[in-house]
């Protein structure tokens, strides 16, 4: 079969070279989407019958999938003849197929139909969970097969980043793109790139340059935990083993068992709140929470669980399973009530005044440090007033550490009520 001549940018060419691993991340209008989808008519191509699958950590619809950009690069590298697009899938040469998957959309059961499968080139690749990445990596087991990931980075602690910038596998090859490396870079995303630096300038960078999410403008606990660290309550806070260790979670999406699921562990000493440790999981059965509560001895004799009633916004119930599951893994759970409209709002305002009691573990901490920072009011562009809090990758974590405020309770009175009643904290 004759081989395709496909200019490919500076940036991209190590990827070219086989190896088991291949990532690019950075930023937006980067090249990233279009390389690897015409590094994967090539490579089918090349290879007769290959196998390969486009994957998504959520794909409600294969218009959420890489399919159409695939199918525009078959008919604009004339390679048509070669290919059968179809409604689901694309057939490739020799018998291949390519063909387009939401990980949420996977068991551990399920996953065993990709073993035969020589290409997985997950797109988006930031909001990929470790339980897709864990249920992935073995699962592409055939010779020569590879593993491919395109993402704008968002957080260190994400899985991805974890993989392909902290601790790389054996045989990883890993590119950082831009705009800048981009030949075909179009002008209407060149105007939007410098509408961004004047109209956004807080989230350029990580938008436009690919750098990691820092403060976001309107951010509700910025000053908050800037006074934190420089009063140094972001360090090492070690557990008391003779108090109770609270849990308060949060149940992002609908209540289903495999949502976003935030915990923040808590301990309550004195007027201190001591935050010992924050989990975050997204799109895990419920067994996985009880693991990582097992795993920090946080055990139904020494820890105790919160629940929130349901979500932030009213449509969202509180799959009242998810208590009965707690309570029978032998957990004393406490489900708080719903507080309907402006609970958000009422327990950022909980979080702000309790704050300077607030100590956090760092080391444990990171994701719920980051996800607070970024926690931040949605705007109305055009009459610039205030929606509430977006609802994003933040919000679960900074619902989770909301709830915990709104269940504080001051120390018991015991003598003196002056010395013991909590301090009024201004609220704004
Ligand atoms: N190989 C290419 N051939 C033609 N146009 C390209 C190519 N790579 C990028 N472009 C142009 O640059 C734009 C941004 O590329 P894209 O792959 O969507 O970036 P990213 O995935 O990094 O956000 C595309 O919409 C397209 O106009
Ligand atoms: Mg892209």
């Amino acid at each position: 079969m004759s081989v395709l001549q496909i200019p490919t940018a500076e940036v991209f060419v190590p990827l070219l070279e086989p190896a088991r691993y291949k990532g690019a991340y950075g930023g937006r209008g980067s090249g990233k989407s279009h390389f690897f989808a015409e590094m994967l008519i090539d490579d089918a191509m090349r290879n007769d019958g290959l196998r390969a699958v486009c994957i998504r950590e959520v794909q409600k619809s294969l218009k959420e999938s890489a399919k159409r950009l695939i199918e525009d690069k078959i008919r604009s590298l004339n390679v048509s003849q070669h290919f059968e697009i179809q409604n689901e899938q694309i057939k490739t040469p020799g018998d291949g197929v390519i063909i387009f998957q939401g990980m949420q959309d996977h068991t551990s059961e399920s996953i065993k139909s990709l073993e035969g499968f020589d290409r997985a080139w997950c797109e988006e690749s930031q909001t990929l969970s470790s339980r897709s990445l864990q249920l992935l990596r073995p699962t592409i087991r055939k010779d020569s097969s590879e593993l491919w990931f395109s993402w704008n980075p968002r957080r260190e602690i994400d899985p991805v980043d974890q993989m392909l910038r902290v601790k790389m596998p054996t045989n990883s090859v890993v590119v950082n793109s831009n705009w800048s490396d981009n030949p075909w870079f179009p002008n209407v995303l060149k105007q939007e790139r410098l509408d961004c630096l004047y109209t956004n300038p807080d989230q350029y960078d990580h938008i436009w340059e690919g750098g990691y999410v820092t403060v976001a403008e309107g951010a509700y606990f910025a000053r908050h935990l800037a006074d934190a660290r420089h009063e140094k309550r972001i360090g090492r806070i070690p557990r008391d083993p003779l108090m109770t260790v609270k849990l308060f979670c949060d149940i992002g999406g609908t209540g289903t068992f495999s949502d976003a699921f935030t915990i923040w562990a808590a301990q309550f000493v004195g007027h201190e709140i001591r935050v010992l440790n924050y989990y975050e999981a997204v799109g895990q059965p419920v067994d996985e929470h009880l693991y990582w509560m097992r795993e920090n001895d946080y055990l139904p004799g020494n820890a105790e669980i919160w629940l929130p009633h349901d979500g932030r916004t009213g449509d969202r119930v509180f799959d009242v399973s998810y208590e009965s599951v707690l309570i029978q893994a032998g957990y004393n759970v406490t489900v708080v009530d719903n507080r309907g409209k402006g609970a958000a709002m009422a327990r950022v305002a909980a979080a702000r005044s309790l704050f300077p009691s607030i100590y956090f573990n760092e080391a444990t901490c990171k994701g719920g440090l980051d996800a607070l920072g970024w926690y931040h009011e949605k705007k109305d562009e055009n009459r610039n007033i205030g929606l509430g809090p977006e609802h994003d990758w933040s919000s679960h974590g900074a619902d989770a550490f909301g709830l915990m405020c709104t269940a504080y309770y001051p120390p018991r009175r015991n003598h003196h009520r002056s010395e013991l009643e909590p301090e009024e904290t201004e609220d704004y």
